[in-house]
């Protein structure tokens, strides 16, 4: 009975403090549920999005990578920071450009500031509408990961 009433204080809680906050994040509607709050992920199942993908816009390849993964998916083995993952991201057609490029922006500015290049600019709608017109499969976007991170180590 009590641990009852605790389970229902407890999912009160959890509900009601995206009300508290006045206002839920596009991160935080579309991707904490698997990335976490705080962006670092789950160890086997979600990778962390937090201190690691503000890397991968020192090379070229990395702001077309990022519109790529949340347009089209990504599925295939992937390892961030030394832990393996090999799981399925899928797609997200309901998010319009503008959202793309916010969600993306708030990851980066929130939780990958000290990787981000000097001359980092945020994305525009603009950008991700281009991106996002090459129409590429969750595998193919995987193949594109591996070029990425080859280039990465090279610098
Ligand atoms: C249902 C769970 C789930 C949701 C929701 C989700 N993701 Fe993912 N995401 C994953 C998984 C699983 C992977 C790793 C896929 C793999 O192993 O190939 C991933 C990978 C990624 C990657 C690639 C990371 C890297 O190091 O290359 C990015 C970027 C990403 N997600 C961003 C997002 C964003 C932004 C959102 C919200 C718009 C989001 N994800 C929502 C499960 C999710």
């Amino acid at each position: 009975m009590k641990s009852a009433a605790l389970l229902l204080l407890v999912s009160s809680l959890a509900f009601s403090t995206p009300a508290i906050a006045g206002q839920v994040t596009l991160f935080e509607a579309n991707c904490a549920r698997c990335h976490q709050r705080d962006a670092k992920g789950v160890a086997e199942l979600y990778p962390p999005l937090a201190h690691s993908i503000g890397e991968y816009l020192q090379v070229n390849a990395g702001r077309a990578y990022l519109v790529h993964v949340v347009s089209f998916g990504l599925s295939g083995p992937i390892s961030v920071h030394g832990r393996r993952y090999n799981r399925a991201m899928k797609q997200f057609p309901d998010l319009s450009d503008a959202q793309v490029a916010q969600v993306l922006n708030e990851v980066l500015t929130g939780f990958n500031r000290e990787l981000l290049p000097p001359d980092f600019v945020p994305f525009t709608a603009e950008e991700v509408r281009k991106k996002r017109a090459a129409r590429l499969t969750p595998d193919q976007i995987a193949d594109d990961r591996d070029d990425l991170m080859r280039n990465l180590k090279k610098k």
